[in-house]
């Protein structure tokens, strides 16, 4: 993470094709575009580099995750088992849909607890929802085990895993559907855009509909098209589709760069033998995006974690402190503050949340310090981080 680090000569020509037409809109407007169709080419991009059948852009990640819960059928009142660490999107996308998020326990791969998972079954529950966090992944098998003996559904959030994979799969094409961002951040970006796979034929054709008012895209008069469903619009425009086009060309080479950065810093943390990783299951490879580690304690952790910032290693993430990215944070969440009364369902299938205590994933995320990846670091500026990061935990311990 991220691409923005690296625009250049192919983003450039990607958006001038765009501009150059003068079409913004993914639809209509045939005459006058010169045979381009960025979205439609960066779907067909997605599907070819993730192998998998179909991929439809949104807006961003967060409609990603709300258009693939809708796609499943998930809705009021259903239950939705996801971590308690991952973006706040991943509970807002769930709550867009009058459905109820049950927050579970993450272990030491940083995701979902497949024990925790088991004990929050209700039957409410519609699918289990996985966040790949910092570029790994929870054990699949065994969630995609449980998925199928309750009739559930296995929806990966892979916002910020994009390239990483599983038993021989690309993140995000394991389970019933995937979610992708391109924001600005992550791996790739489309500066805003999002996406959601799947193999499934029904799912897709619903996306399409779903995502742009529900039309059906049939013929070429848009104002005929009928209207087989409610939708809404979650349309990305041509020229953030065309950025993300040349990004995705480039996803390969991004992953690789990560992945020598990560293993020099992870060599050098390794000395410490107070320093551990978080767990990538068996058959696992994560993205590279970030380098996960965990110190004896909180204490330690926060220490760390304040000597990075006044030594100018940035960009590497103590969570337990964080305002977004874990429970421990989330009062507005826990309070229900919305701008709009929502159902009692809701409201009852949120009470937990004033009592339920989450010690588990206290002990990982107290311990961990998340750092980022960059793209456009020389291997000399690697290696000068790696040795102020090993001075900042040798003050440390
Ligand atoms: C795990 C996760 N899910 C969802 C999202 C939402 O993506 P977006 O910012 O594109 O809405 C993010 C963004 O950071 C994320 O990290």
């Amino acid at each position: 993470m991220p691409g923005f680090e690296s625009f250049g000569a192919l983003e450039r020509k990607e958006v001038e094709d765009v501009l150059d037409n003068g079409v913004l809109m993914r639809y209509g407007f045939d005459a006058m575009r010169n045979g381009h169709y960025k979205a439609q080419s960066l779907e067909e991009e997605i599907q070819k580099t993730l192998e998998v059948n179909h991929a439809q852009l949104v807006t961003n990640g967060t409609a990603a995750v709300s258009v693939a819960l809708a796609l499943a059928g998930i809705g009021a009142g259903d239950e939705v088992i996801m971590p308690c660490f991952t973006f706040v999107a991943s509970f807002e996308a769930i709550m867009m849909l009058g459905a109820i998020p049950v927050l579970v326990d993450i272990d030491d791969t940083l995701t979902l607890n497949p024990e925790a998972v088991t004990k929050a079954i209700t039957n409410k529950t519609k699918a289990i929802m996985p966040v790949h966090m910092c570029g790994s992944m929870a054990n699949l098998d065994a969630l995609m085990t449980m998925a199928k003996d309750h009739n559930l559904k296995l929806i990966e959030d892979a916002c910020q895993a994009i390239g990483g994979t599983y038993k021989g799969k690309y993140l995000g094409t394991y389970g019933d559907l995937g979610c992708f961002s391109f924001d600005f951040v992550k791996t790739i970006t489309c500066g805003e855009g999002g996406a959601v796979v799947t193999n499934n034929a029904q799912y897709a054709k619903n996306a399409d509909l779903f995502t742009d008012h529900g039309h059906d895209h049939i013929g070429n008069d848009r104002g005929a098209e009928l209207h087989p469903y409610l939708g809404y619009n979650f349309r990305i425009s041509e020229l953030n589709a065309a950025v993300g086009l040349a990004q995705i060309r480039r996803l390969k080479d991004f992953i690789a760069i990560q992945k020598k950065n990560y293993t020099i810093l992870r060599e050098a943390l390794s000395v410490f033998p107070e320093v551990t990783f978080r767990t990538v299951p068996e058959g696992g490879e994560e993205s590279y995006a970030f380098l996960n580690f965990f110190l004896p304690d909180l204490d330690t952790a926060r220490k760390v974690s304040s000597t990075f910032k006044e030594t100018g290693v940035d960009a590497c993430f103590h969570y337990y402190d964080n305002n977004w990215h874990y429970i421990r944070k989330w009062e507005h969440l826990k309070d229900i503050k919305t701008l709009y009364p929502v159902s009692n369902d809701v409201k009852n299938g949120l009470a937990y949340l004033q009592t339920k205590t989450f010690e588990a994933s206290d002990h990982f995320i107290g311990r961990n310090i998340s750092c980022l990846i960059k793209l456009s670091w020389t291997e000399q500026q690697v290696r000068e981080r790696a040795q102020l990061m090993v001075d900042a935990i040798k003050q440390s311990l």
